[in-house]
């Protein structure tokens, strides 16, 4: 997708897998879906029209759009889905901003098979060595079944999130599976060079290692940012999570794995949280809402409403959500080492309303109630600073905050018993979605929502935020379950 003529057509492509057959939606009839290469600052117009049975919305992972919120694309958040036949116009302006980011289905579980990467080149040159080649990697996952009726069974099930059939290196599962010895990404590389890799994981619901036999990687960017370089072996992204790494050719010639593979693989282990009784879910008549599992920030758990968000802030139209989200959990809890009971969630749609232009410091606290996984908490339409992260319970006199060099990104997983500590300027109007970027999760009404207004007036003045002298105007500590 190069140029002024961007278009996305989501149709439905048969593909084989691992000895089976079956229909995906597809963007443009490819799978992964078409690259979207801009330059920093560029505008961007991509015309996006639905061809496939699914209502659909697409959103710009990562993408540091300032002013268009309409354009953000998750559905009931910022936009009603794209129905059948129709067609959405998402028009936005990059700023300062560049790296390897993707854009992804957001309704339902489209994003299984709807997504492909976003290349951003920077004005300047890059801050280290300039690669011989650049390639993509796009991590995800593979499902015999289609992924709405896997979504369907979790929901009706209650039970864990189902494990993909296979996991996928730019949509191929690679050799190690039946039937798949061609579906290998292989990349060609020559020997003593330096190649950048720019990553993404695109899957539902899989944290994901990557690593090149023998070969070591320099963590050079995350989520769409330079980073302090890095030298490791292997690397863990979160779904929602991309990066940039340099790999030198050193070894001698010959083939060497690329892998991805889960963080956890079997049965996952969680515990029930008592049903709510809440039904269906206001926002679609279709869509089953009766898993006994509920997911929360703040014991606060989602309920979408039926109309956006942010169409109900601009028109003014009431009873649709309100402003109330708490600033700490409703249930104050004490982590121990064993998850603390405090299973008690109220459903909403509620808002954290935040003045334009605050600082905001805003500390995630997993409380291990759901699993043993982290949670990707990913933030729309910003990046933050990640500053700090610590076992237990956060303590503000005691916590270690990093405020020289912290890492940007735009989705953090919150390790399982520990705390992450985020800061960032609300500089950026609009209605921004936060949540667990494990689809499971969001499917079970789901985590971590917070969506958030900032409700002054549509204006801004850049200023970049100083970290360190930056007095912080809010100041929030989250639960996670
Ligand atoms: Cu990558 Cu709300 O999503």
């Amino acid at each position: 997708l190069h140029g002024r003529n961007r278009r996305l057509t989501i149709q439905p492509l048969s593909l084989t897998r691992i000895c089976s057959t079956k229909s995906i939606v597809s963007v443009n009839g490819i799978f992964p879906g078409p690259t979207l290469y801009a330059n920093e600052g560029d505008r961007i117009i991509v015309k996006v029209t639905n061809r496939a049975q699914y209502n659909i919305t697409i959103h710009w992972h990562g993408v540091r759009q300032i002013l268009s919120g309409w354009a953000d694309g998750p559905a009931y958040i910022t936009q009603c889905p794209v129905q059948t036949g129709q067609s959405y116009v998402y028009n936005y302006t990059l700023t300062k901003q560049s790296g390897t980011l993707f854009w992804h289905a957001h309704e339902t579980w489209l994003r299984g098979t709807v997504y492909g990467p976003i290349v951003i080149y920077p004005q300047k040159r890059y801050p280290f060595v300039s690669p011989y080649e650049e390639h993509v990697i796009i991590l995800g996952e593979w499902w015999k079944a289609n992924v709405e009726d896997v979504e369907t069974a979790a929901l009706q099930t209650g039970g864990g999130p189902a494990i993909a059939d296979a996991y996928t290196i730019n949509g191929l599962p690679g050799p190690l599976y039946n039937c798949s010895s061609t579906d290998v990404f292989v990349l060609k590389v020559k020997r003593k060079k330096t190649y950048l890799l720019r990553i993404v994981n695109a899957a539902l619901n899989t944290e994901l290692f990557f690593t090149v036999a023998n070969h070591a990687l320099t963590v050079v960017e995350t989520d769409g940012d330079y980073t302090k370089p890095l030298l490791t072996n292997s690397i863990l992204l979160t779904p929602g999570q991309s990066t940039n790494v340099l790999i030198k050719t050193d070894q001698p010639i010959g083939r060497y794995y690329m892998g991805a593979s889960p963080y956890m693989s079997a049965s996952i282990p969680f515990q029930r949280v008592p049903t709510l009784g809440l039904g269906t879910k206001p926002c679609d008549a279709n869509r089953t809402s009766t898993a006994n599992i509920t997911a929360s920030m703040s014991n606060i758990s989602l309920i979408l409403p039926g109309i956006a968000l942010l169409q109900a802030y601009y028109f003014n139209i009431s009873n649709v959500f309100s402003a109330d989200f708490p600033d700490s959990p409703l249930n104050p809890f004490n982590y121990t080492g064993s998850p603390p009971n405090n299973f008690t969630p109220e459903s909403g749609t509620r808002v954290n309303v935040i003045p334009l232009n605050s600082s905001v410091q805003m500390v995630l606290q997993d409380t291990s109630i759901l699993g043993v996984e982290n949670h990707p908490i990913h933030l729309h339409g910003y990046s933050f600073y990640v500053v700090g992260q610590g076992f237990g319970n956060f303590n503000e006199s005691t916590a270690n905050f990093n405020l020289v060099d912290p890492p940007r990104r735009n989705t953090i997983g919150v390790p399982v018993g520990r705390w992450a500590a985020l800061r960032f300027k609300a500089d950026n109007p609009g209605v921004w979605y936060m949540h667990c970027h494990l689809e499971i999760h969001t499917t079970w009404r789901l985590l971590c929502q917070m969506e958030w207004v900032l409700v002054k007036r549509y204006h801004l003045r850049r200023r970049t935020f100083l970290l360190v002298e930056g007095r912080i105007r809010n100041t929030f500590v989250h639960a996670v379950n």
